[in-house]
């Protein structure tokens, strides 16, 4: 995964039978050839599908077309029933894992130290962490992660208020925020997400690293075409 790309990164969440994730697939594969190469586009389907997903990637040569995860283990590989841990994702193709994300914290209580022990994992089996954050908690969520750590971090914006609601945060808000981000954690690659549709996209394309996609990542067409306003 090339971070000196802009990242165009899609979240499934937990959307989509394993023939609707294959429809989207095929349907990005015919459409390829509108992402621009020199935009790294990712997506983190829900686990049962990972591996559909990077053998999908992998078998069509899409260099610049990456598999991630929504989330991940912070314990080893051993008695932890029902984790998924980073050596279960070893030989997956799995190159960012989306850590820390609101929806995480709110339903399943994770908390800062949660996310800075699976931003460990992560580096440590050589997965990409992309870290979400509002900017409520910035400073407390980089204060938990390992100073070395933090500058090997992806970091996502994403204020609460704009996630799946349409209500997408003024570009202005977010260069003041990405300043603040890289104050906390370093000269790091910033994303923004929050209701980032292709009508959207191209304002955000000129002052960030890149997006994290929801809901218009459901759509391979939508998503190509967010893709495509950032070349
Ligand atoms: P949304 O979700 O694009 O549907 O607002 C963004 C996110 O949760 O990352």
């Amino acid at each position: 995964m090339n971070l000196t790309q802009q990242l165009v990164l899609g979240n499934w969440k937990s959307n989509k039978t394993l023939k609707e994730a294959e429809k989207w697939l095929d349907t990005f594969g015919a459409n390829r050839f509108q992402v621009p190469s020199d935009v790294t586009v990712g997506i983190a389907p829900p686990f049962p599908f990972v591996l559909t997903v990077s053998s999908f990637f992998a078998s069509h040569h899409f260099d610049t077309v990456v598999t991630g995860i929504q989330d991940m283990s912070q314990f080893p590989a051993g008695k932890y029933t029902g984790a998924v841990s980073a050596q279960n994702l070893s030989e997956l193709s799995v190159r960012f894992a989306i850590l820390g994300h609101s929806e995480r914290r709110k339903y399943f209580h994770e908390t800062h130290q949660d996310v800075a022990n699976k931003v460990d994992q992560c580096l440590q089996n050589g997965i990409h962490p992309v870290v979400c954050v509002d900017d409520e908690y910035i400073f407390e969520q980089a204060a938990a992660i390992d100073a070395a750590s933090l500058v090997k971090c992806v970091v996502a914006y994403e204020e609460l208020s704009a996630i799946g609601t349409g209500d997408n945060v003024e570009p202005d808000k977010v260069a003041t925020v990405i300043d603040t981000i890289k104050t906390a954690f370093g000269q790091v690659p910033v994303l923004y997400g929050g209701s980032v549709t292709p009508l959207n996209a191209k304002q955000y394309a000129q002052i960030t690293d890149g997006v994290l996609v929801g809901g218009a990542s459901l759509s391979a067409e939508k998503f190509i075409q967010i893709a495509a306003a950032f070349s």
